[in-house]
């Protein structure tokens, strides 16, 4: 998709370029609103990245994806599978929250995506894993069906990809958390073959 290139580097990127060309980013109206920016955490080369939506209040406030009421059970669901957060990276489609956490606009997201993509080149991810609708549409495809389609596998960019219901979903309606549980272990099951 050509709104990749948009925030594309000049030269070969590093984390440092990332950092310096995204920081002070305003290529939205989320800019303006944002407190913080929340970039992105965990490991730098990890083989697993879990991709969220965007940023909620407590991650606007604390710069950090996944540390309000969805990212304690994002934690519970890691640690299902023998994870924690310092072992994946996890990042969101847009960097910036979205008033009253709204699903973010399409040109919200395309202004992004460039961002996440530099971050994807250099971690180098084995599997990608889309929390929500909204994420798996930006990547796997834009008619994605989270209720038909979660814990199935995908080709992202010559990635293994798959989606799930995004934690916030489960905590509204925990009765999709088998189905979630279910994906997990698929889920562990593609690292367990990444070491065969
Ligand atoms: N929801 C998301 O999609 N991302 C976060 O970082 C927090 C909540």
């Amino acid at each position: 998709m050509d709104f990749f290139k948009e925030n594309a580097p000049a030269g070969p990127d590093s984390w440092e370029k990332l950092l310096a060309d995204c920081g002070g980013c305003m290529k939205c109206e989320l800019g303006r609103t944002r407190h913080n920016l929340v970039f992105g955490v965990g490991s730098r080369t990890a083989d697993v990245m879990f991709i969220g939506e965007g940023p909620g209040e407590q991650e606007d406030l604390k710069g950090e994806p996944f540390v309000g009421p969805a990212g304690k059970l994002l934690d519970v669901m890691l640690e299902l599978i023998g994870l924690d957060r310092t072992q994946v990276y996890i990042a969101n489609i847009v960097k910036c929250r979205p008033p009253r956490n709204r699903d973010p606009l399409p040109d919200e997201q395309a202004a992004c995506i460039g961002w996440l993509e530099r971050q994807i080149d250099l971690v180098q991810p084995k599997i990608l894993v889309f929390l929500g609708r909204i994420a798996a549409m930006a990547f796997i495809k834009p008619d994605f069906r989270i209720t038909k389609e979660h814990g199935q596998w995908f080709d992202v960019q010559g990635r293994r990809a798959m989606a799930m219901y995004h934690p916030s979903a489960l905590l509204r309606d925990p009765s999709k958390r088998p189905e979630t549980f279910v994906d997990m272990k698929t889920l562990r099951q593609e690292i367990d073959s990444l070491y065969d």
